[in-house]
């Protein structure tokens, strides 16, 4: 075991993990953050995604001991200080971008990654960028929709479904 240290959601954290603990499983077990979600053995679901110094990271994928020292930020830490939705997560609301919202977590990090790469992205560049994440429920529609709405763009044109 070895002791690892990381700032999460703008706390300092530490705690001892094995050299095989992956990032998603120190988050969940020993953080207790369970909203990073893990929802395949394969790298392929983007249920886990989390930001590892701004950039969305398969947490399934990594080691802890590997972040050690990083900034990480999870579904916990991206609403509003005041607690309220971010504008993002309130898209996703407004627009039905989620069902069961297993996949929801992940979606909201890699598209808030995505965004703040592609500020102002087309539909087929938002699906794009949500490729590595699946959804069993809303056919994606409807969170490219919450996407591009969290973008500034209109979406009232863009039929519901
Ligand atoms: S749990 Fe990480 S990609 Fe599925
Ligand atoms: S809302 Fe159920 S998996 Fe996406």
């Amino acid at each position: 075991m070895t002791k690892v240290s990381m700032t999460v959601n703008g706390k300092a954290v530490s705690g001892e993990v094995e050299g095989r603990t992956l990032l998603s499983t120190f988050l969940r077990d020993g953080l207790g953050l369970t909203g990073t979600h893990v929802g395949c053995d394969t790298s392929q679901c983007g249920a886990c995604v989390v930001h590892v110094d701004g950039r969305a990271v398969k947490s399934c994928t990594i080691f802890a001991a590997d972040v050690a020292g990083a900034t990480v930020k999870t579904i916990e830490g991206m609403a509003n200080p005041d607690g309220s939705l971010s504008t993002l997560q309130q898209a996703f609301q407004d627009n039905h971008g989620l069902q069961c919202g297993f996949c929801t977590p992940g979606m909201v990090m890699a598209s808030a990654a995505f965004l703040a790469e592609n500020p102002t992205p087309t539909e087929a560049e938002v699906r794009h960028g949500l490729e590595g994440n699946i959804c069993r429920c809303t056919g994606y529609h409807n969170i490219v929709k919450a996407v591009l709405q969290a973008s500034g763009q209109d979406v009232s044109k863009i039929a519901a479904e």
